[in-house]
């Protein structure tokens, strides 16, 4: 277990290089994110705050399918941010797009972008590279607007793969610090429950990946 302060340039050094040809590589694997935004559904001029945005993918996808809202994102690397301001100046919705440095575990919503909740907020593939996950989601809830989402997409736990194939793809994601959450949907029932929240859980591609959505109800 690295420490927190060591995170940020662990993810650096994680990014570096692959920053160069990550869109174009995890499209193979990173399955489930596609649905996770057609998902979203936020409000037409809402807020959107992506936990952990790496190279901007997602929130390039979101910005089109829902042209009129904000758009918020927040990651512990430079180098990642730096992709991410490139390819989202490139899409030509710099304008709607506020990228920020940040650790999941310990934001500030109103000091980072001049705002306390959003109408939808997701963590698409980071709740498994970030040791203090339960507290990121715990966090997350507690920045939604009423009727607002928090919406999780990651690895499941992949039960139905052969059991060397299940090994071998938790031995290579561990090179890469990334350790499946198999206790997610626990985790988003017993958060959801303390918030008086209504939980989803959806699983996909035989179980290879989850989704997850917190919901609050109006206040
Ligand atoms: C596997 S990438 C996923 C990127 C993007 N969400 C996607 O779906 O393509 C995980 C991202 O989470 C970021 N990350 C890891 N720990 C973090 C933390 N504590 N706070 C903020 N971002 C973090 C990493 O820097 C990286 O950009």
């Amino acid at each position: 277990m690295f420490t927190k302060i060591e995170h940020g340039p662990l993810m650096d050094r994680v990014y570096r290089h692959q920053r160069h040809f990550y869109d174009a590589t995890r499209k193979y694997y990173l399955l489930g994110r596609d649905p996770m935004i057609a998902g979203l559904n936020p409000p037409e001029r809402g807020s959107i705050l992506e936990i952990g945005c790496g190279t901007g993918r997602n929130l390039i996808l979101a910005g089109e399918a829902y042209p009129k809202t904000s758009l918020y994102g927040l990651d512990i690397s430079h180098e990642m941010l730096a992709t991410a301001q490139k390819k989202i100046e490139a899409a030509g919705i710099g304008k709607r797009v506020k990228l920020a440095y940040a650790d999941a575990a310990e934001f500030n919503p109103q000091v980072l972008f001049g705002r306390r909740h959003f109408d939808r907020i997701f963590i698409s593939y980071a709740v498994s590279m970030i040791p203090q996950w339960q507290t990121v989601v715990e966090q997350a809830v507690g920045h939604l607007a009423p009727n607002g989402s928090l919406h999780i997409v990651d690895f499941g736990d992949l039960a139905d793969l052969p059991t060397i194939a299940r090994k071998a793809l938790y031995t290579w994601l561990d090179w890469y610090h990334v350790t499946p959450r198999n206790d997610l949907f626990d985790v988003a029932e017993a958060i959801g429950l303390q918030n008086n929240a209504i939980v989803h859980k959806q699983q996909l591609y035989r179980g290879f990946s989850w989704i997850t959505i917190i919901r609050r109800k109006s206040v």
